[in-house]
């Protein structure tokens, strides 16, 4: 798509396209924007001008179109030019850019049995095979990466494909195993219900990954589910409890000798376009709640309405994780949690680390899968 004309007009430059199209830009917007080295740094991806150095009523003295470039004279005398790849990337005209459907499929336990899997050599190897996992992930929230050397410490060098690694107070890499003195549900051999990890951060770890190195023990299934997809099924049985669940800030904490760490938020978050962009839900760590009296026993009816689709056979995905199996999923979506497992049995030994989703979406930009401005989820 080609820039062929520009009409400037009082307020805004009027630009035409070859295939007829129109879209508008304000004059202050074009200034704005200026791209040549007095108005961005040379070097350095950021904008050394000052926006509210524009006067908002600025108006350009010169527009024309030169071989798809849009020229724009100031009259200061500054002078600025738009490519057409730039200004089509850019277009703020409603309907100017198809709207791009996220590639997102939610999944009931029925439509998993086929998991999205991937293969360790392949996305160590080779950016496709890097590509390949990062698009199951995105789609689905989940892909397992198999034949992953049961090796400790391996699962940092299959998430650093991606990324660094996020910290927490469990450190970078994390051994989940029954251990005495644990500080975490998740060390022990106890059931864990389905959960997102970490919920009682302000900003949930994107990523997270669970390395399983030994399963003797008997028990220890991990469950799966798909919670945009417990939420949409939400939003149409029960409108009332979305819509508290959307608006109604949820505490969590995890208090312990060494940290005290809380943050609110809705269980199920919507983005302004009133997406669903993420689900913040773990049992064991909501603290207790605080709303209006009058509200109290809706919000409770509400978490349980929630409660039983995310625990219902019919969206809860079992498998056995097996040594050298990786767990990938998007921890702003899709759900975990373990059945209890006997540790007299046999050993059960998992790795767990995690990254952070702008990281995910990063590279997922940088292998050209996700438009250059896009902030879309990852699934
Ligand atoms: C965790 C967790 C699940 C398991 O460590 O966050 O939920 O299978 N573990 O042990
Ligand atoms: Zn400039
Ligand atoms: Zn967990």
């Amino acid at each position: 798509m080609n820039l062929v004309d520009a009409i400037g007009e009082p307020a805004l430059v009027r630009t035409v396209w070859d295939d007829g199209r129109t879209a508008r830009f304000h004059h202050v917007w074009l200034r704005d924007n200026c791209a040549c080295t007095e108005c961005r740094h040379p070097t350095i991806p950021e904008r050394t001008l000052d926006s509210i150095t524009v006067p908002l009523d600025i108006v350009a003295s010169s527009v024309a179109v030169t071989g798809g470039t849009l020229a724009v004279g100031w009259p200061d005398g500054h002078r600025s030019s738009f490519g057409s790849a730039w200004l089509a990337e850019h277009a703020y005209e409603p309907g100017f850019r198809p709207v791009v459907d996220e590639p997102r499929t939610l999944w009931r336990a029925a439509d998993l049995a086929a998991a999205p899997e991937s293969d360790y050599a392949q996305v160590m190897g080779s950016d496709e095979g890097l590509l390949g996992w990062l698009l199951q992930l995105r789609e689905f929230g989940v892909s397992f990466v198999r034949n992953t050397p049961t090796v400790p410490g391996t699962v940092i060098g299959l998430a650093e494909r991606i990324a660094f690694i996020r910290n927490s107070n469990f450190g970078l890499l994390w051994d989940v195993q029954s251990k005495p003195q644990a500080d975490s549900l998740a060390y022990t051999a106890v059931p864990l219900t389905p959960h997102t990890d970490l919920v009682s951060r302000t900003v949930q770890p994107g990523v997270q990954f669970l390395h399983c190195l030994v399963f003797e023990a008997t028990g220890g299934d991990s469950t799966l589910v798909d919670g945009f997809a417990c939420a949409d099924e939400l939003r149409r049985s029960d409108p009332a409890a979305f819509d508290v669940l959307t608006t109604t800030p949820i505490p969590y904490r995890y208090h312990s000798d060494d940290c005290d760490i809380a943050a609110r938020g809705p269980m199920i978050r919507l983005d302004p376009e009133g997406e669903l962009d993420e689900i913040r839900y773990s049992n064991a760590l909501m603290a207790p709640l605080a709303v209006d009296p009058d509200r109290m026993t809706e919000l409770y009816r509400s978490v349980r309405a929630f409660t039983s689709l995310l625990r219902s056979d019919e969206f809860t995905f079992r498998t056995r994780l097996d040594p050298g199996d990786v767990m990938t999923f998007d921890n702003h979506r899709v759900l975990h949690g373990r059945e209890s497992f006997d540790p007299q049995s046999g050993p059960r030994h998992l790795q767990g680390t995690y990254i952070d989703r702008d990281d995910l979406l990063s590279r997922l930009r940088l292998l050209g899968a996700l438009a250059p401005r896009s902030t879309t989820k990852p699934a």
